[in-house]
């Protein structure tokens, strides 16, 4: 596949790399309302089970603990030490699970299970056998489901990564972020490269089927040279995957950033270079680009999905499995069933409170808010996957599917598109559109045209807006 690196032109990341959605849904979260409520959410999980064949399920566990706080984190977490709260968390997970799947017919199959945070191995081994075991007590588990979780390596041991594996666990994230000593200083998060490589060898030992590993561009103290040692270390490593994220600095919504001295962080332009320098390391050795900031090895699910144009995105980012209905427990979880999106109280205690009150209104469960997602939504929804997973999209294939006329149904979009056309980003033909090797890296804003809600801004014509995402490179 051609390099996505395009020249570095400041003109077009000023212009296109201004704040915006990481479409890990559409509509976005901000969308959200305090309707519907839990009963609309269970009333769309019946009308599924009701299907001639109803849709299988993913499920998503929110477990909001970390025994530290790393400055750049941007996650829904609780820093606590607390040796009780892991069973107290559990106790009330108990509750939900349970009054959640009562609603859900028996014979629906679990395809994935994904353990996110926070820091899901805050919980000890027996803890996450009890959580499994929880999901198993009320749901379907196919037998080759994906079942994966996120794991900071400070909080496991190689026989703990060998314990997941017999438990069940064939996928797993690892956050590593930086190895220089200085970055790690200054964000307030030290561990040590040996370890992180020999977990990897023992997750490959036990037959972790994907092993990912997550970095961040954009931390203090990193430079060029520093950010290339990380990558060239990490490459020896050989993850399948790897998350080249873009930090996303929003002090304001994120208490802990403000311990970042902004003068450490890397200049705009050294950030830029950091990408593409560390974009032309990984594609040198074997990755392929998936799109935004994943990379992985051929041989990956996620690199044969995105192939044979399979791949989605969702709130879990790129993933191989479409079509599920997703499942989502614990604090600001997010559930999407059918059409209806809903997401859980977002603090920990708040969640916590809503399931010990059990209250009628709300079906006994922690919903906050949510979304019923319209016809045109979902259209919608469609396109920005099609931009953000194919790179290309046909019209006829959208007019059989949704009884559109493409071209007369988004002709404001598909002018809108003739300003990023001329900037080379993409190409617009009769049949559909193809996006350039250019315009891989700004995916976002090409999505953006076709959001409803918060069309793309090209940079500098709303200076004063509040931000209200990180900004797309
Ligand atoms: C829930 S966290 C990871 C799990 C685990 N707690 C850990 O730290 O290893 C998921 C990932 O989000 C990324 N992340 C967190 N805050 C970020 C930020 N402000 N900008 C970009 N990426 C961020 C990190 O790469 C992190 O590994
Ligand atoms: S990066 Fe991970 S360990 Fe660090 S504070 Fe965020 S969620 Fe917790």
């Amino acid at each position: 596949m051609a390099s996505p690196r395009p020249d570095l032109d400041v003109r077009l990341i000023t212009k296109y790399g201004g704040p915006g959605p990481r479409y890990t849904s559409y509509p976005t979260v901000l969308e959200f309302q305090p309707q519907p409520d839990a009963d609309q959410l269970i009333a769309a999980m019946r009308a599924g089970n009701d299907e001639l064949v109803p849709a299988d399920l993913s499920v998503y566990v929110h477990v909001p603990f970390c025994a530290s706080p790393c400055f750049y984190c941007g996650c829904n977490k609780l820093i606590t030490r607390s040796t009780t709260i892991g069973d107290e968390f559990l106790d009330h997970l108990a509750l939900e699970i349970q009054r959640w799947t009562k609603h859900v017919a028996s014979d629906r199959k679990v395809r994935q299970i994904h353990l996110g945070g926070g820091t899901p191995t805050y919980l000890d081994l027996q803890q996450i056998q009890r959580l499994l075991g929880l999901i198993n007590d009320h749901l379907l588990i196919a037998p080759d489901a994906e079942i994966g979780l996120e794991i900071d390596p400070r909080s496991v041991t190689e026989q703990g990564i060998l314990a997941l594996a017999e438990m069940g666990f064939n996928r797993l994230s690892m956050g590593v972020q930086d190895l220089n000593a200085e970055v790690q200083k200054s964000v307030n998060r030290v561990h040590d490269e040996q370890m992180i490589a020999a977990q990897i060898t023992a997750a490959r030992a036990a037959g972790f089927a994907s092993i990912s590993v997550d970095l961040i561009y954009g931390l203090p103290k990193q430079t060029e040279q520093s950010f290339a040692s990380t990558v060239e270390k990490i490459i020896a490593m050989r993850p399948d995957r790897v998350s080249l994220f873009n930090y996303a600095h929003m002090p304001h919504k994120f208490k802990a950033q403000r311990q970042i001295i902004a003068s450490d962080m890397p200049a705009a332009e050294t950030k830029l270079s950091i990408f593409y320098q560390s974009m032309d390391q990984l594609l040198a050795a074997g990755y392929e680009f998936i799109g935004m900031d994943h990379f992985a090895l051929p041989d990956d699910a996620l690199a044969q999905a995105k192939h044979d144009g399979s791949m989605v995105r969702n709130f879990q980012g790129y993933s191989t499995l479409r079509d599920l209905d997703l499942i989502a427990f614990g604090p600001s979880a997010i559930s999407l069933v059918a059409d209806t999106f809903s997401q859980n109280l977002h603090e920990y205690k708040a969640w916590r409170n809503a399931l010990a009150a059990n209250s009628d209104s709300n079906a006994g469960l922690a919903v906050l808010r949510g979304m019923q997602r319209s016809a045109e939504d979902r259209l919608r929804a469609e396109v920005i996957n099609a931009i953000m997973c194919r790179s290309k999209l046909s019209f006829d294939e959208f007019e059989a599917r949704f009884g559109i006329n493409f071209q007369r149904h988004f002709a404001t979009e598909l002018d809108r598109l003739n300003e990023l056309e001329n900037d080379g980003l993409l190409v617009v033909g009769e049949q559909g559109l193809r996006i350039s090797a250019l315009g891989q890296q700004f995916v976002r804003a090409i999505a953006a045209v076709f959001d409803s809600y918060h069309p793309l801004r090209i940079a500098n014509q709303h200076s004063d807006a509040p931000q209200l995402f990180s900004r797309v490179i």
